[in-house]
């Protein structure tokens, strides 16, 4: 016999209140799809994405069934790093459109029962930031450089970097300056790119200035904040050497004197007290990578902030032992402090999980496209997994599509800075930025509004068929794989709420786990194998990553690569 699948008609998203959410933690279980501005859609033509493109999406985004969206930054930037190099942190860039198009887009997004994160870069600004070309130009007696980390350099001259620090995108993380007059002045801290000064957050004018910017959205009516690089703030007392540590791991998985120090937790501290000023709930969520979940816990302590990235989880391969580990860690770290875990599979800054699990266990940064069609399916597998466990999960733009990376981009296209830099490790970021293909033959498929217009990176010519347009009603589809499994959750409680998993026995390779709440309970299967695998059928099938389910005689065939959600 083969089971059906649930109906999945969703029930209305309502438009957001002010007060909205004043009884229970809405992000607990919150499903967040991130939007990446330049590659979303385009609606001026210019092959870069805006957004007023965004805002007209966003019908979209309530019909998948998300809860809240996060932006990648839009603000004034020269783009050195992709917008993460932040000019005027109250201005739109105008390749993106205005302040205005921005209260538009939060207004509209209300309307819809959508809330909007907004993306925070306090680490490091831009070098065209006002503060620091005024520090350049008043020269090395200027009250502004204490904001940035200037330093002499080391050796006789001053030619050396004032320490061993490498900057993530490769290189030494010191640029020297030059002094008004033409000479060989002070050198400045950058933990990037040298167009992103990092600054000195025990000069009170930044914490002043950031707590400014925090009220200056929050009374735009946004409704959080992802914090980049949440745990690079502050750095260790007198800037110590290393001393001959490795290369940089990505983002920082490492001990290092720059990053995960504990002094970070007295910003989230005074932040978290804004954002309880206002109604509504808003929320912080951490982009810290730190070396243990255990280290993660600490951001979204009760009085610090609401969510952090779970990158351990992200780090995890397609393996079944692997998988159950991290989730019992996770949910065990988040325990005590009473924070939700918050999975992720992909984002901004790695390779999408449809290509990294179509090749060998390898990392988060992946050049190959390996063997795309088990991607896929093990793509469709985890998120099916990821959407089964307790808290709140985000989506990549496109991930509801099943793009893969594309890892073929030439050189020339490319611009992510630490492609630029000395092997710097994540420097093929543009293969998971690629722009999304919407409808239609020609490209940019309906990325903007002219077939045979420009993108600001190339599509490969076999996304027409994974368009949005192409994908709508095909029941195999990944794109409604997504959407039932989006509805089941929101009818479903016993997915997404509470903070436990029940482990059931099951064949090696597998994962069966079940969830309860008082609406009833809930099965999840996961067979990581590449082999069929038989199990005594928990229930009624909600939603399968591998179309419909055999079940005969109570037994039920796993499909190789795949994740069946089960009411019980
Ligand atoms: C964060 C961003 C990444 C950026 C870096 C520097 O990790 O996600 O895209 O390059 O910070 O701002």
């Amino acid at each position: 016999m083969t089971q059906n699948l649930a109906d999945t008609s969703r029930p209305a998203a309502a438009p957001i209140a002010a007060n909205a959410g004043a009884t229970r933690g809405w992000w607990r279980d919150a499903v967040i799809y991130q939007v990446y501005p330049r590659s979303f859609a385009d609606s001026n033509g210019d092959g870069m994405g805006d957004l007023p493109g965004i805002r007209s999406r966003l019908p979209y985004l309530r019909d998948l069934g998300v809860d809240a969206v996060w932006l990648s930054p839009f603000y004034a930037s020269p783009q050195a790093d992709a917008g993460y190099d932040v000019a005027d942190y109250r201005a739109v860039d105008p390749m993106f459109g205005s302040l205005l198009d921005a209260d538009a887009l939060i207004r509209d997004a209300h309307q819809l029962g959508l809330r909007i994160i907004v993306d925070l870069v306090p680490n490091h600004s831009s070098d065209q930031h006002e503060w620091f070309q005024r520090a350049l130009r008043d020269g090395p007696a200027s009250p502004l450089r204490d904001r940035y980390h200037f330093r002499p350099g080391k050796g006789e001259n001053g030619e050396l970097p004032p320490n061993d620090w490498e900057s993530i995108f490769g290189g030494p993380a010191w640029t020297r300056s030059t002094d008004p007059d033409g000479t060989p002045g002070d050198w400045y801290l950058h933990l990037f790119a040298p167009e992103q000064p990092d600054f000195n957050w025990e000069n009170a004018a930044v914490a002043d200035e950031f707590r400014s910017i925090l009220r200056f959205w929050l009374d735009m009516g946004v409704d959080g904040f992802r914090i980049d690089v949440a745990h690079g703030l502050v750095k260790a007392q007198g800037l110590p050497d290393i001393g001959g540590s490795d290369q940089l791991k990505l983002l920082g998985n490492d001990v290092m004197p720059f990053f995960d120090q504990d002094g970070v937790h007295e910003i989230y501290r005074s932040w978290r007290r804004i954002l309880d000023e206002y109604p509504g709930q808003r929320i912080g969520v951490a982009e810290a990578w730190t070396p243990t979940v255990q280290r993660t816990a600490n951001y979204v302590r009760p009085d610090e902030l609401h969510q952090a990235f779970n990158f351990q989880y992200l780090g995890t391969y397609w393996d079944a032992a692997a998988l159950r580990e991290v989730i019992d860690v996770s949910l065990d770290s988040m325990r005590p402090v009473d924070a939700p875990t918050t999975w992720v599979l992909s984002n901004h800054d790695v390779t999408r999980h449809a290509t990294r699990f179509g090749n060998p266990p390898g990392g988060t940064q992946i050049r190959t496209a390996g063997d795309r069609e088990l991607g896929l399916r093990r793509a469709r597998a985890a998120t099916l997994l990821m959407l089964a466990l307790p808290g709140s999960a985000y989506l990549y733009q496109g991930e509801e599509l099943g793009l893969p990376d594309v890892t073929d981009l030439p050189d020339e296209v490319r611009q992510d800075p630490s492609f630029f830099r000395q092997a710097g490790q994540d420097g093929f970021r543009d293969g998971c930025r690629v722009p999304i293909p919407w409808s239609g033959t020609e490209a940019p498929y309906g990325f903007g509004p002219t077939a045979g217009g420009p993108s600001w990176l190339p599509q490969p010519a076999e996304w027409a068929e994974l368009s949005v347009e192409a994908q709508t009603g095909d029941p195999t589809s990944t794109l409604e794989l997504y959407r039932s499994a989006l509805a089941v959750r929101r009818a479903t409680p016993a997915l997404g709420a509470g903070s436990e998993v029940t482990w059931l026995d099951g064949p090696e390779g597998t994962l069966t786990f079940r969830r309860d709440s008082v609406e009833g309970s809930f099965v999840c299967t996961v067979n990581t194998t590449g082999e069929q695998v038989l199990l005594g059928a928990p229930g009624r099938v909600l939603l399968s990553s591998a179309g419909s389910v055999e079940v005969n005689a109570g037994e039920a065939v796993l499909e190789a690569d795949s994740t069946v959600w089960w009411a019980v």
